[in-house]
């Protein structure tokens, strides 16, 4: 059965994550796997997240099964977590939430639910996406193309060219979008924007399917969800997937979740009915450590707070990154203009070097991004923001185009 299968190249984003465990040079820089770090470099447990993971463990007296859609009290708080508490979606009772092995499970399950309903759909992804986009949406059967979004010279978006592309699209055309932190551009729609795009999906009849993943560590976590908690409000349906590895440092749980706005309380139902089918035939029920962590999180006035500021506080460590990496850069690098990295949002830039850079970069002075240029700013430290300026520097004097 097997003998004739062929290796594959490694995942880019895992592959650099080994490569870059496997590198003994002391001053390697990992820019590679979007995780959060600190100012030393780690990928801490949250204060809360280890408050609620001591009461959760002190409490449980099962391991017995939760159910198909997972905890209920974790998926009504994402709903509100992600919606807004009195959202209208919410109040006319036609949001129906799903818990899912992260935000990863939650998009297959809703690239299934939309294969189960119309095979032919195309679900069309921004020019660049997240690598895994692919394999997890494409992975259901359903067809990808892609739309204009990053715009290189201006390290923004290409918005008339994003909104004509959506323009052509059929009714009932699936648009993938990233909520915000744009992965791996850190290029992000700006509120007017997200108005004209509410007209468009409108006027056009698309599905919007909403990747959260990082709701909290751009400008906030109500500016955040901006765009989702509008598209919820105004149109009859949409699917919203959302992780809890990013905000809440649940990496290894796989907690996340998927929202579906149905147009009524029975489609929704209907629909509801359906993800549980699907999540049962895949991995029949979630993981139920992290998800039990965030609902005690969530459902505890001092937890909650607790938590509030220590998303705040790494969100307010990775603006302070983006100011100073693109001083340290225009003092470094004075030939070339990275002033756009201060005005993106979330963990990832494109920096917008060749792949021979990055490479050279690699191999030249221990710095790990992605082959396209993406850069995970909190893996940046004030102590080695010096040491990444210079080789940057170094190497786009010296590395082939
Ligand atoms: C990333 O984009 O680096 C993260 O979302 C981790 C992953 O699984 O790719």
């Amino acid at each position: 059965m097997f003998e004739r299968l062929e290796a594959v190249v490694p995942d880019p984003i895992l592959g650099l994550m080994a490569a870059f465990r496997a590198d003994p040079d002391p001053h390697k820089v990992d820019l590679g796997v979007g995780v959060y770090r600190d100012e030393r470099g780690d990928t801490p447990v949250l204060a809360s997240v280890r408050q609620a993971e001591s009461a959760l463990i002190a409490r449980q007296s099962t391991k017995t099964y939760v159910a198909p859609a997972g905890n209920a009290g974790f998926n009504q708080a994402m709903a509100q977590l992600v919606l807004g508490a009195a959202h209208p979606a919410l109040t006319a009772d036609r949001v129906r939430s799903v818990q899912a092995p992260g935000g990863c499970g939650a998009l297959r399950l809703g690239a299934e639910l939309i294969r189960a309903a119309a095979p032919d759909t195309v679900v069309h992804v921004s020019t660049p996406t997240w690598a895994n986009h692919t394999p997890l949406l494409a992975g259901s059967g359903l067809r990808l193309e892609s739309y204009p979004y990053f715009d290189p010279p201006t390290g923004g978006v290409q918005f008339d060219a994003m909104t004509a592309a959506l323009e052509r699209l059929p009714a009932g055309a699936v648009v993938l979008l990233h909520a915000a932190c744009h992965n791996p551009t850190g290029a992000d729609l700006s509120q007017a924007q997200w108005r004209e795009l509410l007209a468009l999906v409108k006027r056009r009849r698309l599905l919007p399917f909403i990747d959260m993943a990082y709701q909290g560590l751009g400008d906030g976590l109500d500016a955040d969800a901006f765009g989702p908690r509008l598209f919820c409000a105004e149109l009859p349906e949409v699917l919203c997937a959302v992780s809890c590895s990013k905000n809440f440092g649940l990496y290894r749980e796989r907690t996340g979740s998927l929202h579906l706005i149905g147009e009524s309380p029975r489609a929704a139902d209907a629909a509801l009915s359906q993800l549980v089918r699907l999540a049962r035939g895949i991995w029949s029920m979630p993981p139920d450590h992290g998800a039990a962590i965030v609902h005690g999180i969530l459902s505890d006035e001092s937890l909650r707070g607790r938590w509030l500021e220590e998303v705040a506080a790494m969100r307010r460590r990775i603006q302070g990154l983006r100011l100073e990496v693109v001083q340290q850069l225009r003092d470094y690098c004075p030939q070339r203009d990275f002033g756009f990295i201060g005005g993106q949002r979330g963990m990832f830039s494109f920096c917008g070097i060749t792949a021979a850079q990055v490479r050279a970069l690699r191999e030249r002075h221990h710095v790990y991004m992605t082959d396209d240029s993406r850069m995970n700013i909190a893996g940046l430290r004030r102590e080695n923001l010096e040491y990444f300026a210079r080789a940057m520097a170094q190497v786009l004097v010296a590395a082939p185009k």
